[in-house]
């Protein structure tokens, strides 16, 4: 009989049913008749025999097709070809001595196909798809569906899932209710730009994409709910960066009748049954904390990676009265001694000198400790007096290199906090496979924004000051302190909360401390500052972000890596094309026009 081509071969399932995946089938299994369907990841024949590893979701399982066993089926799997998809009956057997691949679940077995049949044909796919892929990954992105078929990224979405069933399953058992809010709703408050969407009904007026469901939440706990979660899309419409994206996932929580202790006990719980439920290990707590001035004096950011043990050092008083102007005249002159750093070239340290620039430094002093001698292009300006002091607050010995930033506290702190986590990679110091929590606490209220020469909240404007500190709000709103929590593990934000504002007059005085006046109030949170009026329990919670505690448990440095269908850096969908103009017939039944 002639050979059938690949068109000819197509079939439809034709009633076969799967009884393994591709990573089930084990040494347990000899002489077991099994149908399985996959994809083909690699097709190899030699010795008469065509061997192909089928892939699924799961992962790989090699079948052999043997003239011995069916000439027929044997000739016709000439056709295959990567990523054909294909379905095989079959039985298992070892795999002959030698021929074992420890590093699969499957490695001993093989499945001698009985029949088999095709069950869809592939183009080549644009890239390999294989655990290392060497590609764009704007070709990766426009290609998602294929991207997803790599073990690498599948892992990631089984992980997501797995968390997320981990999270629900732990907040089900405290009797918490999973409730959803809109989506369509008014400008929230989270600080960051809002995605706007048009209405048709009500023209020239918009909905806002909520940034966070807060304010929703608070008004579940004035409905009496007492305990809520979801698990909900955000969208902010922000500068990008490799932790963010314009459209992400909080675990969303809020809880009536709390204190701070209350809300951290529950999220450490929560996390530390997630760890365990993903990784296999819980995480030990209660999770240390560190006050926000302890962690920018001591990290210079307030959202530190304690796994390494690199700290700033306050050298301010030590240089005061220096020749050297720039040391002299600075509000904060900081220090970050690394052992061991004299290794570093003129040509490393140039390029630190550049890095620190993107924080608003102007450049990067350093001193090498090299045999006693300091080397260094500053050494000269200080006086005898000046190193001896540096030597004895710093604890210098020869290896060591400082670097120095001098001038206005925001940047000294950036460019030296975000320095030791450059130096920290690049001098190892950095456990692998460890995850550092801590609680940053202790937040001020409010911060001043330059730019716009107003003050803003730190957290948000629902956020309770410390009782002691309401007095504060109308006199002195700067030195009032939040109520609030961040959680870091690794030096990455993962969530943050606080213990929100239940007394109308309280949340009045903080919105006049923002500067907003009571009409733009009322305009803005009516609703809210009425349902205030109506009875409010005392409530507090947190949010964590999905994705970023995905990143961490499944190791990756892109959030786009654990988001089925994420967005570029420049926030679009190469996958369809999102976002696209529209026709003039929708613009025009929305009420809109656009400027040339
Ligand atoms: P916050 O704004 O701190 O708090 O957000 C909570 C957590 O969400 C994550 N996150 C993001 N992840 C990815 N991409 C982004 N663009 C992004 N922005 C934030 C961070 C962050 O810690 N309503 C409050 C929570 C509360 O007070 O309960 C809120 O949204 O991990």
């Amino acid at each position: 009989m002639p050979e059938r081509t690949s068109s000819e071969l197509l079939s439809d399932l034709a009633g076969w049913q799967r009884t393994h995946h591709c990573s089930q089938l084990n040494s347990a299994d000899i002489d077991r008749r099994v149908c399985l369907m996959g994809w083909v990841q690699y097709r190899r024949d030699h010795g008469g025999l065509i061997f192909i590893d089928l892939r699924d979701r799961q992962g790989l399982t090699q079948v052999v097709f043997s003239p011995e066993i069916n000439a027929q089926a044997h000739a016709e799997a000439h056709v295959l070809r990567t990523e054909y998809v294909l379905a095989v009956h079959g039985l298992v057997r070892m795999r002959p001595e030698g021929m074992h691949n420890p590093s699969l679940p499957t490695g001993e077995i093989e499945v001698v196909v009985q029949d088999w049949k095709l069950l869809n044909t592939s183009r080549t796919p644009p890239f390999l798809l294989e655990d290392r892929v060497d590609v764009s990954e704007n070709l990766r992105l426009k290609y998602r569906y294929l991207d997803l078929r790599r073990s690498q990224l599948s892992a990631n979405m089984i992980l997501r899932h797995k968390a997320a069933q981990s999270v629900r399953s732990y907040l089900n058992s405290l009797d918490f209710l999973e409730v959803e809010t809109p989506v369509l709703t008014r400008s929230t408050p989270e600080g960051a730009r809002d995605f706007l969407v048009p209405s048709r009904l009500n023209q020239g007026e918009f909905f806002a994409l909520p940034q966070s469901p807060q304010l929703f939440k608070q008004l579940l706990m004035m409905g009496g709910l007492d305990r809520y979660y979801q698990i909900v899309r955000c969208f902010r419409d922000e500068d990008l960066r490799a932790d963010r994206q314009p459209e992400f996932t909080q675990i969303d929580m809020e809880m009536s009748f709390v204190d701070e202790e209350q809300v951290m006990d529950i999220a450490e719980g929560m996390m530390s049954a997630l760890f365990a439920d993903t990784l296999g290990h819980a995480l030990d707590h209660p999770f240390p904390r560190m006050s926000y001035d302890q962690a920018i004096r001591d990290y210079g950011l307030d959202r530190p990676d304690i796994r390494f043990d690199l700290r700033l050092q306050d050298v301010t008083q030590v240089v005061r009265d220096s020749q050297f102007r720039l040391f002299a005249q600075a509000e904060l002159v900081k220090a970050l001694r690394v052992p061991g750093g004299d290794q570093l070239t003129r040509k490393e340290i140039d390029d630190l000198t550049e890095f620190v620039k993107i924080y608003g430094a102007q450049g990067l002093a350093w001193i090498k400790i090299k045999d006693g001698e300091w080397q260094s292009p500053i050494a000269k300006f200080l006086s005898p007096e000046e190193q001896s002091g540096l030597q004895e607050a710093l604890g210098l010995i020869p290896g060591d290199i400082v670097f120095f930033q001098a001038g206005a506290p925001g940047m000294v702190n950036a460019a030296l906090g975000h320095l030791r986590l450059r130096l920290g990679e690049r001098f190892g110091l950095i456990p692998s496979n460890a995850f550092s929590p801590v609680w940053i606490t202790d937040f001020p209220l409010m911060e001043w924004n330059a730019e716009d020469k107003r003050w803003e909240a730190c957290h948000h404007p629902f956020t309770s000051p410390r009782e002691e500190d309401i007095h504060l709000l109308s006199s002195h709103p700067e030195q009032a302190r939040a109520r609030s929590y961040d959680l870091v593990i690794n030096g990455s934000e993962v969530g943050g909360g606080s213990i929100r504002i239940h007394r109308h007059e309280v949340q009045m005085a903080m919105l006049q401390a923002l500067g907003i006046k009571a009409q733009e109030a009322e305009a803005k949170f009516g609703f809210l500052l009425e349902a205030l009026t109506y009875g409010a329990p005392p409530h507090g919670g947190i949010a964590f972000g999905l994705d970023r505690l995905i990143m961490l448990l499944g190791d990756t440095s892109s959030i786009r890596d654990v988001i089925a269908f994420p967005k570029t850096q420049k926030g679009t969908c190469l996958l369809t094309s999102a976002p696209a103009p529209v026709s003039n017939a929708q613009l025009q039944e929305l009420g809109l026009r656009l400027r040339k």
